[in-house]
């Protein structure tokens, strides 16, 4: 990543105009991490069009907004039982997306491209264009991020392990991209031995306690 901010200057008012639908089950933060990696995998894979892969990526998921909060546990997650409201989500994220991007016009974008992208990004497991692979491999891939662990273990409180196990079992295999796999299969790796410290030490982590900008321990 270079300098200081992770979205681009032309990506910014859609970052605002995506807000409002984003603020349900962690997609804001979500969907800012994810575009850090997709930026990270745009640098190792230049046949993808930037252009048409950081939009998707912001509107990926504004979606979700239109469907019961109550439902949407159910929709993800080991055992799905309302798989078919992701096939929802897809579709009402391409119509607010598409509002959006005919609102702005931002310079440069093909907005039909990128609403074909958002269309089948959970949907279709295959990539259909170099932009395709890799906004499915940021999505998927923050769920290896310590911060897709984390927050994918808060939502069904369950132990760090089963997000290991999970991210094993399946999530990894959906990477579609060398650098998406590295990414994912690397950081189930560290987090997977992480927990297994205690059997080579004798102990568990000797974390110290690092304070970050907001004052609060990492
Ligand atoms: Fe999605
Ligand atoms: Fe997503």
């Amino acid at each position: 990543m270079t300098g200081d901010d992770v979205f681009l200057p032309r990506d910014l008012p859609i970052w605002e105009a995506a807000r409002p639908y984003l603020d349900v089950r962690n997609n804001d933060e979500h969907t800012v991490i994810a575009y850090a990696l997709a930026k990270m995998l745009l640098a190792e894979i230049p046949e993808a069009d930037a252009s048409t892969v950081l939009p998707a990526v912001i509107l990926h998921d504004v979606g979700w907004k239109r469907i019961d909060p109550d439902l949407l546990l159910l929709a993800i997650g080991r055992n799905p039982t309302r798989k078919d409201l992701v096939f929802e989500h897809e579709k009402h994220s391409v119509e607010i997306a598409r509002e959006i991007l005919e609102r702005l016009r931002p310079e440069g974008v093909d907005i039909d491209a990128v609403l074909a992208i958002i269309d089948g990004h959970d949907t279709t497991k295959e990539a259909r264009s170099p932009e395709d692979a890799v906004l499915k491999d940021a999505d998927k891939g923050w769920r290896s991020t310590p911060h897709g662990m984390r927050t994918i273990a808060g939502w069904y409180e369950v132990p760090l392990s089963e997000i290991v196990l999970m991210l094993e079992e399946r999530s990894n295999a959906l990477m579609l991209t060398p650098a998406g796999r590295a990414l994912a299969e690397g950081q189930t790796a560290a987090v997977k031995t992480e927990l297994m410290l205690e059997r080579y030490l004798g102990r568990g982590p000797e974390f110290t306690t690092v304070i970050s900008e907001g004052g609060k321990p990492w």
